[in-house]
């Protein structure tokens, strides 16, 4: 497992270099862990427009749905940063979406920082079992 841990880590920071921050000077790289051990991973695409800005996690995230990906361990988060970088309260959403009670690892270039299972991150989460009643049928 520990080896397994390098390999998602040297993946988050290795994507963290394509990072597109211009504005923010702000790069992130994310790696996502299937459950077939299969690496997935995103950068952060920003935009002259700044809302359309995309988060490494959901990039990481709509890579692996558009490849037949769809189930997932654990996601690294990597930022060259003093605290460590949790994700976004949208992409929460969208991780929860797709990958449940996930363990985010936050690590900077060097180590691992925190670890947290998603659930504790996104308490009392909207998702489509909530739907149940509002669908026809
Ligand atoms: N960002 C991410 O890609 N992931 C995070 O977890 C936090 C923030 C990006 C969005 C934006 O391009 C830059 O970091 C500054 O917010």
């Amino acid at each position: 497992m520990a080896d397994r841990l390098d390999a998602l880590l040297a993946a988050a920071r290795l994507v963290r270099q394509r990072a597109h921050a211009p504005f923010s000077h702000f790069p992130v790289g994310a790696a996502l862990e299937a459950d077939d051990g299969t690496i997935v991973t995103g950068c952060n695409v920003e935009n002259a427009t700044y809302g359309l800005t995309v988060c490494a996690e959901r990039v990481a995230i709509v890579k692996a749905i558009s490849e037949g990906i769809t189930r997932f361990r654990r996601v690294v988060v990597v930022a060259d940063t003093a605290e460590p970088t949790p994700p976004c309260g949208a992409c929460r959403q969208i991780l929860w979406e797709f990958g449940g009670d996930l363990e985010v690892i936050l690590a900077d270039l060097v180590q691992v920082r925190a670890t947290h299972q998603l659930r504790d991150l996104l308490p009392f989460p909207f998702d489509a079992r909530l739907l149940g009643d509002a669908r026809p049928g």
